[in-house]
């Protein structure tokens, strides 16, 4: 497995952007994770579908969103359209999880699911075939800049577990609280995939930060 890391816009100069991403691809980033927030399923509100359609301009890597908001199948069509490489949302947030996974593997764009801290593993385990990532979150989401909380460790180790017995590659993906001294742990755990705001666009240097990140996974840069 290889280390992958997703720096989020949420925590990058919105003004210098393009600049700031160059500056984590430099580094070795490989994809850029977008934080969709609608003030209702979270407390706070970001961006949509324009600024993806930004980025795509921007950056020729990958674009990873994720969804915090309710009723997240009226955006597939338009994300889709916008050039989302991923679709994530959070199985709490809509009736029918299925047909929604099916729906975006159907507009090209690999599937995901979110799980909170306090959702279970189980709210997933009837669609893993339908799915190409899990993403299970370290802090509860909302906002950037908080800290790693330990327990989504073993809830990695259980997601892989999960995967494994169902034959499925899909990419566990670990998003919240993510720095150099906390990426071991969720990487040992089998997370492959990391989400990282502050530990890469809240330093003056987000290229070395990234490199920073895949150091402490013992991955050489
Ligand atoms: C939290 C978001 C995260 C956020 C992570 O609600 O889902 O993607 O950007 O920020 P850091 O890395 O600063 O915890
Ligand atoms: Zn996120």
């Amino acid at each position: 497995m290889t280390v992958r890391i997703a720096p989020s816009v949420l925590s990058a100069d919105l003004g210098r952007l393009k600049e700031q991403l160059a500056a984590a691809e430099q580094g070795g980033a490989e994809w850029v994770h977008v934080d969709v927030m609608d003030g209702r399923f979270v407390p706070n509100l970001t961006f949509g579908a324009p600024l993806i359609r930004a980025l795509r301009k921007l950056t020729a890597l990958p674009i990873d969103v994720h969804l915090m908001v309710l009723e997240p199948e009226h955006f597939i069509d338009e994300y889709a359209d916008a050039g989302a490489a991923v679709f994530t949302f959070h199985p709490e947030a809509t009736v029918h999880v299925q047909r929604q996974l099916a729906r975006v593997r159907e507009r090209g764009m690999r599937a995901g699911l979110a799980l909170n801290p306090a959702s279970p593993l189980g709210l997933v385990e009837e669609v893993v075939e339908d799915l190409d990532l899990l993403l299970i979150m370290s802090v509860n989401p909302g906002f950037g800049g908080q800290r790693y909380i330990e327990a989504a460790t073993d809830k990695i180790r259980r997601a892989r577990a999960l995967l494994q017995s169902r034959g499925s590659a899909a990419t566990i993906e670990v998003d919240g609280g993510i720095t150099a001294d906390t990426i071991r742990a969720p990487w040992s755990a089998g997370a492959d995939t990391f989400v990282a705001g502050t530990a890469v666009f809240g330093e003056a240097d987000p290229a070395e930060a990234v490199r920073r990140l895949k150091r402490a996974c013992g991955t050489a840069v």
